[in-house]
């Protein structure tokens, strides 16, 4: 994953199959490394230091980047809404430039994927996308790392259904799951449908990978023969204004046990968390089936691959 070095990482479709897999290869690899007794631990970010964006809310996107850098032998400094000039008396360019001359890495969790488009234009320094309101990539890494952990590197001809809004985390699920020959089924109501040229993308690249795509807006549809049932909120963060009205939008979208008996039996169920129980229920959320904690985990072996082969400081 050489080729990765310098390059920003903005959404899963950027990614090549190998270099998808590099990058998911590279996360085990520090998982299996770092986690081992009297293990070696390599700190190939020693004297690195990463510039962290939010504007809005997290507690996995954060916590595992600064704890994986540091794992690392780098440092990650949090910049939250208010404690940077940006947005407020500095505009995202000069932000860019600036930081640029301080940091190895700028990851960015923004509202408008613009701002990610506009930092990556500007910074000198490769950046990360840590959620805009279309991609969430880091995300569908982890996710992609949980069902190789379960089922085997090989996910081709398996289904991943999602039930629920066309949201960021679809869009990088969709994405990577057709890149590794998965079969995508998605299940939206009407009106809360992904982005219509992301969805172009996961078919071209279903199509070249070997998987098939479906949409509905029957959820027991999407989820009949599924090995994998996906779920996120109903309301992401930025429209919350909306709580009330999609909720009744949504009525009939619950994962529980009756959508779940729908699916393969040995089918399991990934949410990239935070979760509220209307999407899904507690019988489903902490059952056997449900892998969300090594999902959450895995959040942070995957950001140190993709921070690592964007230095080209790959061990
Ligand atoms: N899944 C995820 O990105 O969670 P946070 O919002 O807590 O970072
Ligand atoms: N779709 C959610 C994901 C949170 C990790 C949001 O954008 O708020």
């Amino acid at each position: 994953i050489q080729s990765l070095k310098g390059v920003h990482f903005v959404s899963t479709d950027q990614l090549s199959k190998e270099e998808l897999q590099g990058l998911l290869d590279l996360s085990k690899y520090y998982k299996d490394t770092y986690k081992a007794k009297g293990g070696l631990k390599p700190k190939p970010l020693e004297g690195d230091s990463m510039a962290m964006i939010f504007q809005k809310r997290s507690t996995r996107t954060r916590v595992s980047t600064e704890t994986g850098i540091a794992m690392m032998g780098g440092h990650a400094l949090f910049l939250g809404p208010s404690d940077i000039q940006l947005g407020v008396n500095e505009s995202m360019r000069d932000t860019a430039l600036v930081l640029s001359r301080f940091n190895s890495i700028i990851l960015a969790r923004v509202y408008s994927h613009n701002d990610i488009t506009e930092l990556a234009k500007y910074a000198t320094v490769p950046v990360i996308n840590a959620l805009s309101d279309l991609h969430h990539p880091l995300q569908s890494l982890a996710d992609l790392m949980t069902l190789q952990e379960h089922f085997g590197k090989d996910l081709s001809g398996k289904t991943v259904a999602w039930v629920g809004d066309g949201n960021n985390v679809l869009h990088d699920l969709a994405l990577g799951s057709a890149i590794l020959g998965m079969n995508v089924n998605i299940a939206t109501p009407a009106g809360f449908e992904c982005n219509p040229t992301i969805l172009a993308k996961v078919k071209e690249l279903a199509a070249k990978h070997g998987g098939k795509v479906m949409t509905t807006s029957v959820a027991a549809d999407a989820v009949a023969n599924a090995d994998v049932v996906v779920t996120d909120t109903w309301v992401s963060m930025g429209q919350e204004d909306e709580y009330a009205a999609r909720l009744k939008a949504f009525d009939g979208y619950q994962v529980n046990k009756e959508l779940m008996s729908k699916a393969n039996p040995n089918a399991v169920f990934l949410h990239c968390l935070p979760r509220h129980p209307e999407e899904v229920a507690d019988e489903v959320f902490y059952s056997p089936q449900s892998l969300v904690f090594d999902e959450a985990e895995n959040r942070m072996w995957t950001v140190m691959a993709v921070a690592a082969a964007q230095l080209g400081k790959v061990e």
